[in-house]
Formats: C-alpha cells, structure tokens, sequence
C-alpha cells in the first residue's frame, strides 16, 4: 500500500484514515446501533449476545468488553463511534478521553482546568513531552497481547515451511477506457431471454466483438465510472463524486426486483488508496461503503462479459451526479480522470486497470421533447472523445441538453474515463481503437460504444 500518511509519527494519536476505517467499520456500526434506546436495551441486558449479531473481530469484541477505547482505536474504532458506548455507559466525553491517558479521572480533570496539555514537546514521535509513553494498558489487552504473541511465534514457524510467493514489484497502471451507454432495458433484454429478437439482436451483435476483446485484455480491476439513478442516493444526500470502497456491491432492486447477476466484488485496498490520493489531489469524493448497485454499473457488465456466474473481475464503482443540477462540468470530469490516473499509476501493485465510461448516448426520458435522438451529434461526440477530449471538455452542458437530450447530460462522465488515459497531459501516444459501436434505439435512447486501448 502507498498511502502517504504523514501523520503516523505524532504521538499518541490514531488518525482514522481509509485502513482504520476498513479495519473498523463492524465495530464503528455496532457502536452507531447503540443509537437506539431498544438496542441500547438490548446490549445491556446481554452484552455477548449483542455482540455476536455484529460480524466484528474476536480481539474487537474482547475491546469493547473491557471498554478500552485504546484498544478499540487500534481495531479501528473511531471517538465519534465509540463515544456512542461511552453514552451507552453513562460516560462523558471528558470521562472517555481521559481513561485513554493513564491518568485518573480527576487527574485528568485538574489538567484540563490548569490549560489543558501542552503541545510542546507532544508534536512528534521522540520528543520529550507528556504525551510520548505508551498508552495506558487494561489488564484484558496485556492478556490478549500475550496470547496473540504466542500465536505468531507459532504461525510464523509454519509459514517458514511454505516458500513465500514473490510478486514483480511494479505499480497498477491503466490498460484501456471502455465507453458505454447502460440502458435498463437492455438488461432486461438479457435477463429474459430476448437477445435474438429481431429488435435487440444488432445491439447485441455489436458487442460480439467486445467480449472476444475482453478475453483477450482482461484486466484485474475495472474503475467503472456510472450515475446512480435515484437508486442508493435519494434527494436525501447528493455526492458529486462518489467511490465505492466496499468488498462488495449487491444488485440493487429498482422497482422490478434485483437483477439475476453476480455480486459485484470491489478492491476496498485500492478504492481507498484512490480516494485518499484522489482527495489530496483537491477533489472531493464521498466515500461509500454501502452501495446498492443499479443498471448503470451492471448493464455495461453484461455487454462487455456477457451472463457469467461470478463477475471474472474486482470493479469499483465510481458514482456521478447527473441527476440534479448542478452537475459536474466536462472540464472537471476530465481532470478528475487525470487525477484518478495519478492515483492508479501510484498504487503499488502490478494490477491491470481499465477504466469504464458509461450513460449516454443522445436520449430524453422526459416531457414533450422525450425521445430525441441526434445521431450525427454522437458520432462526432465519438471522434471528438478519440481524437481531442481536451477541446471536447470545454462543451458546457446546455450544449448537451440542446443537442443529445437532457439525459445525454450522462455523457460527461465518458471524459473522466478519457482523462485517464496516457495520452492526456502529454505523457503517452493517441490511443488505439480497438472497437467502435452506434446503435439506434435501445429504448429511449442511442448506444454508442468505443474500446480505447492505452498505447504506452
Ligand atoms: C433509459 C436510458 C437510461 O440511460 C436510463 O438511465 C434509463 C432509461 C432508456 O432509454 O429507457
Ligand atoms: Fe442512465
């Protein structure tokens, strides 16, 4: 992992970052549960059956039983969670940051009153201030120490009989983009046996080609960057950019029941590194760790894997608001994608990474205009897109409501997955196109679909 964390040599101090997060996110949910005066009721009138409903660690259940908030930080736990515990107890949040010191409470209390702590000497690892000595230790965690300690001598005894796999030490980088529209209706078509009939069967026909390519160019992960359509995100809370850092995305039920296809398996390591390095690159992403998936990610799916019984690839699913203005603008969606390359190229593992584009092409699902189709705009959307997306992100986006229909809108997310491309910012050759693909109508709407291969 290449995370830059260069908060890890301040004393005394856990920062809950994505690992921490990752690492403690049963245990941060069961605490939020505790928001319930039922479960609060529940939990108390037996803690280890509580307990036990919640898929959280055996060291992290054993924390919270000895309510070492130490401890339960170094599983991941994070004070805003935990403080729910500490309610659940009757503590105060001076009560709870103090029993982290070693101090006694009133101790704690006097310092306070006095000041508070000084930062000097508390600002690094190996200074000379109050805040540098271990954290205080209860008697369960020293136990579980020893216990742990005993464990690893003895795994470790056994693993140096197996040779260790060595891996070619290398970063992730990005093989190609894959641009598509996400019709409900072709995954309807799919899941009932209709993609012979006379109308779908050219559609169809056209992603022959795709399937034998993906065969043939299979990457490790797939960074699939979709809208959401009122699917996960209600008017409740709208992220501009969303990233998926779950291990796992379920089929989301959008009103006809969820679609017969695989579990979507994510790559939480390499989502979260992208989020951190992506957000330290001055873009703002919402992280997701629960994320229903609708037709927009696994319609381009299916096109480019067909029915498979497990998806042969891990995907993250990057959400974009097009839905409620304002959206985000070409200009944007496009440095976002440089910024998500920065990110994958800087991911220190040798993955294969494609990134995807879907929505569009032209369509209007709504009022009097619905049903526009402007062919001759898409296509040179598509030469646009291949040959100069930089002048292609100026576009603003009445230019798409005008001309390819207020939901063509979902074309702006293709320039994030352009943007990452070698090509842009002057570091690669022009892609190769592998494929390219129109089709008028899926439904309301005209497919278009291109495979840019990566020319490094
Ligand atoms: C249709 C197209 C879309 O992109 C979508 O999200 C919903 C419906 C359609 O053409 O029917
Ligand atoms: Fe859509």
């Amino acid at each position: 992992m290449s995370l830059n964390k260069p908060y890890l040599d301040v004393p005394g101090t856990t920062i809950f970052d994505a690992d921490q997060s990752r690492k403690g996110y049963w245990l941060n949910q069961f605490c939020m549960s505790l928001m319930k005066a039922e479960n609060r009721a529940r939990f108390k009138a037996g803690e280890d059956a509580y307990l036990a409903e919640w898929p959280m660690t055996h060291e992290q259940r054993a924390a919270v039983r000895a309510r070492d908030l130490n401890w339960m930080m170094r599983t991941g736990g994070n004070i805003y969670f935990l403080s729910k515990l500490g309610a659940t107890d009757g503590l105060s949040f001076q009560q709870m940051a103090g029993s982290m010191t070693g101090m006694t409470e009133q101790q704690y209390r006097d310092m306070m009153i006095a000041g508070g702590r000084s930062p000097e000497g508390n600002r690094v690892v190996g200074e000379g201030g109050d805040a540098q000595g271990p954290a205080s230790q209860t008697a369960a965690w020293r136990e579980w120490q020893e216990a742990e300690a005993r464990n690893k001598l003895e795994s470790a005894v056994e693993s140096a009989q197996t040779a260790p796999e060595t891996r070619a030490g290398s970063h992730a980088h990005v093989t190609a983009a894959v641009f598509s529209s996400h019709v409900p209706a072709i995954g309807a078509a799919i899941d009932m046996g209709k993609t012979e009939e006379p109308y779908w069967a050219p559609l169809f026909k056209g992603f022959e080609r795709s399937k034998q390519w993906m065969k043939d160019h299979r990457p490790d992960v797939v960074f699939l960057v979709y809208n959401d359509h009122a699917t996960s995100f209600d008017l409740g809370v709208i992220p501009t950019f969303a990233i998926g850092t779950a291990a796992e995305f379920e089929p989301a039920d959008e009103g006809y029941g969820p679609r017969p296809v695989p579990t979507v398996v994510g790559h939480p390591e390499l989502a979260s590194h992208i989020a951190q390095s992506v957000i330290q690159q001055d873009f703002d992403l919402t992280i997701v760790n629960d994320l229903r998936v609708d037709h927009g990610l696994t319609v381009p799916m299916n096109l480019m894997f067909g029915s498979p019984a497990q998806w042969p690839v891990r995907v993250i699913p990057f959400h974009v608001n097009v839905v409620q203005y304002p959206v985000p603008s070409g200009q944007r969606c496009f440095a976002l994608g440089q910024a998500i390359r920065r990110a994958i190229e800087s991911y220190d593992e040798p993955l294969k990474v494609q990134i995807w584009g879907t929505g569009g092409m032209s369509h209007q699902l709504q009022g009097p205009r619905a049903g526009l189709i402007n062919a001759e705009w898409d296509n040179r959307f598509l030469d646009r897109l291949i040959a100069d997306p930089a002048e292609l992100a100026t576009m603003p986006h009445i230019e798409y409501v005008r001309e390819a229909g207020s939901e063509g809108i979902e074309l702006v997310m293709w320039l994030i997955a352009r943007g990452a491309m070698s090509d842009v910012a002057g570091s690669g050759k022009p892609p190769r196109v592998a494929h390219r693909f129109f089709h008028v109508p899926a439904s309301n709407t005209a497919v278009g679909h291109l495979i840019l291969e990566n020319q490094i």
